[in-house]
């Protein structure tokens, strides 16, 4: 299923603002949104509200908001841009400590993901909101260990442009078995053999009521103090295993039990340049139904740097276990963080199940660092090396050789 993420014609919208910010960061994608352009032409859904600040004993804050609605009708799907308000104080920088998102009904319900396809959420690294179908996943992160910190400068979310937010969802409440999958791996009518997030629409459906669904986020902060000098701040460098085209196809079945294996390799800071050493302390990935995780190699040491993995539910419409969806990618937090030299070249690993044909999958990694001396936001993949293949062994940590192809399990 797409849970992509990223992007959609949408996503392309927030081009304009990228070249301000550097980039954009996603929960477990993110954009190379500087090569979209020009600035399209989407709906626009309204704006979004937030509830009351409420206090914590142990002095943090929990505020709970909403997007505007969304009217959808058996079938239909909405790509859209969206104002959502800002949950955190006018100044200063808090530390965020849990985000979590879902999508509600007008009765503020959670929507599973079997109803209505969340296929992705996206606004600024700025405002770290961004997420697709396995949002619900966000329920049961933990925070960085310290000191490691989600840190939000509040003021800059006075800038409308920050907290403008693109939204994509694909009701399939009335949508035949049969059609699910063409639904929600949007494939494209004119370019047989693909799916991607610009050839959604509107799937056959039994007739039904139009229903407001919102997208619901609540975040717990706590204020950043002057003298919490040793905190750390995390920054966002982001991979996309197509080096850019975010989106591939697995266009037949190889057989049960086989593995598509996708890899990109690249220099960690790239688009970075270091000049000393950093720490990853999370990544998360993005991948569609059939993934089989995304992991990241240091190809200089030969060693797993981190890996990140689908969690598929296993309850018929149960929202955050929807039997079949992806409802979760894990964190791969190195213990203790990994050190990287500046120049690391490393290799993203791509899996999925070639047991069926799947279009519009993706393998989009965000990587969580400490300690870089400038930002390097959620951007994607650097440039490919190329003349790195080929000579490298099989490290310990890897089920299969380190190198492209079909695997038999
Ligand atoms: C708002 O943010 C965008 C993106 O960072 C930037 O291009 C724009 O100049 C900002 N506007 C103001 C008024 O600061
Ligand atoms: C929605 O938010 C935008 C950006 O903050 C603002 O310009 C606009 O006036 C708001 N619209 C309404 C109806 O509140
Ligand atoms: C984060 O908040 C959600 C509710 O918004 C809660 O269910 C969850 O336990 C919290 N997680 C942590 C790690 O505090
Ligand atoms: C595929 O894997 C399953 C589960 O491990 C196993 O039961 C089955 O025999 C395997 N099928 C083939 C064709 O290897």
């Amino acid at each position: 299923m797409r849970a992509a993420f990223v992007a959609s014609v949408a996503v392309l919208s927030l081009a304009c603002f990228a070249a301000a910010d550097t980039a954009f960061y996603q929960d477990a994608a993110f954009l190379e949104l500087a090569k979209y352009s020009p600035f399209p032409d989407l709906p626009f859904a309204g704006n979004g509200t937030c509830g009351e600040k409420v206090e914590n004993k142990d002095g943090s804050v929990t505020v709970r908001c909403l997007g505007p609605a969304h009217p959808l009708k058996p079938g239909q799907t909405v790509n859209t841009m969206m104002y959502l308000e800002s949950p955190y104080p006018a100044e200063g920088q808090v530390v965020v400590l849990n985000l979590t998102s879902q999508l509600v009904d007008a009765e503020e319900r959670p929507v599973p993901l079997s109803d209505v396809y969340v296929h992705h959420y996206v606004s600024s690294s700025a405002f770290l909101l961004g997420n697709g179908a396995e949002l619900r996943g966000s329920f049961s992160r933990q925070p960085v260990k310290e000191p490691y910190a989600l840190v939000i400068d509040a003021a800059k979310l006075k800038n409308d442009t920050i907290r403008y937010t693109n939204i994509q969802l694909i009701n399939t409440i009335g949508v035949a078995e049969e059609d699910k999958r063409e639904c929600l791996e949007c494939w494209c009518v004119d370019k047989k053999d693909h799916g991607s997030f610009f050839c959604c629409k509107d799937c056959p459906a039994k007739d039904g009521p139009a229903v407001d669904y919102r997208l619901e986020y609540t975040v717990t902060y706590r204020p950043l103090a002057v003298e919490d000098s040793k905190t750390k701040k995390v920054q966002f460098i982001g991979f996309d295993i197509t080096g850019g085209d975010i989106e591939y196809d697995i266009l037949a079945s190889q057989g049960p039990n086989t593995t598509l294996r996708k890899t990109y390799d690249t220099v960690i800071d790239d688009r970075c340049p270091q000049k000393k050493p950093f720490e990853v302390v999370r990544c998360i990935a993005h991948q569609h139904v059939g993934s089989e995780c995304l992991y990241m190699y240091n190809l200089d040491k030969d060693e797993l740097i981190c890996k990140s993995c689908p969690v598929y539910g296993t309850e018929p419409g149960v929202p955050g276990n929807e039997e079949g969806y992806v409802v979760k990618m894990t964190d791969g937090d190195p213990s203790p963080p990994y050190l990287v030299e500046p120049g690391t070249r490393v290799r993203l690993v791509s899996d999925y199940s070639a047991a069926e044909r799947r279009l519009g999958v993706m393998g989009l990694m965000s990587v969580w660092v400490g300690g870089l001396e400038k930002p390097c936001t959620g951007q994607f993949g650097a440039s490919a090396m190329s003349a790195m293949s080929g000579s490298m062994s099989t490290p310990a940590t890897s089920e299969h050789p380190l190198k492209n192809g079909i695997f038999v399990a």
